[in-house]
């Protein structure tokens, strides 16, 4: 693993106690909306003999809240997952999301070395996880492996503007300037917090991340953006 990675993931580890409360109070609650979002879009649109047996692999799970929404919509939903996993290479993160889901099978493993076999699952989400994985390609190989033939790849995600508007310029001041100094007075680590922003401009914009997906023979199927394009979502079907 590279060094970068291994500095990713013990950063993690330093915050995972303080994670959700800052999560919460950073994201004003909003990212519950985007969450639900993709998990009804998910289930409307998966094949009956999916919805039947439906196996889910939640990547860069963290403290489990995307499980927790998938187990909650799916309820609502009046559907049963067969089989729901989550996996992350922080310990400490894994801890915290083991405390609050005892029954969810959690492995402690990367994006890059998904420890599941071929084709085994119809769904795998990874919500604000991928920005964080050093060797992406190597991950989205490892992605098309594990899913099921017209399985569905969900990906939430603080994307980089190009030629930003005023509204997306306003966003940037606050994802850039108040929430490293919001979440480093909650985890007391403001260094965790500066990497947010500047991950975000290291990273791609939807529409690249999209060609990088098509490359490696993943269909988008549904995009949408929220909050002046601070987030997207997005849904692509394995060819
Ligand atoms: C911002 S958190 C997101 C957690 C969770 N998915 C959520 O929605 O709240 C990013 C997660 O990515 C994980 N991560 C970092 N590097 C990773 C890698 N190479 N493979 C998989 N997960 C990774 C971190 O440990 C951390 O738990």
């Amino acid at each position: 693993m590279s060094q970068k990675q291994q500095e990713i993931i013990s950063m993690f580890d330093n915050i995972a106690d303080s994670y959700d409360l800052a999560n919460r109070v950073m994201s004003c609650g909003v990212d519950i909306a985007w969450r639900k979002k993709a998990c009804n879009f998910v289930f409307k649109n998966l094949n009956t003999k999916s919805l039947e047996n439906l196996c889910i692999v939640d990547v860069a799970c963290g403290t489990g809240d995307m499980i927790n929404h998938w187990l909650k919509n799916a309820n609502s939903n009046h559907l049963q997952i067969q089989k729901i996993v989550g996996i992350d290479p922080s310990k400490n993160m894994l801890e915290v999301a083991k405390k609050k889901l005892p029954n969810i099978t959690f492995i402690q493993s990367e994006a890059t070395k998904l420890p599941l076999e071929n084709q085994s699952f119809d769904v795998l989400s990874i919500a604000y996880g991928i920005r964080n994985v050093v060797e992406r390609k190597k991950a989205f190989e490892e992605f098309s492996r594990v899913l099921k033939k017209e399985g569905l790849l969900v990906i939430l995600e603080f994307t980089k503007c190009e030629n930003p508007s005023f509204m997306e310029k306003l966003m940037g001041f606050y994802t850039k300037n108040i929430l490293p100094f919001i979440g480093g007075i909650i985890s007391k680590n403001y260094k965790a917090y500066k990497y947010l922003p500047d991950s975000i401009e290291e990273f791609l914009t939807a529409k690249k991340l999209i060609l990088e997906l098509e490359e490696l023979g993943f269909s988008p199927v549904y995009t949408k953006s929220f909050s002046a394009n601070v987030c997207t979502l997005l849904i692509f079907k394995k060819n």
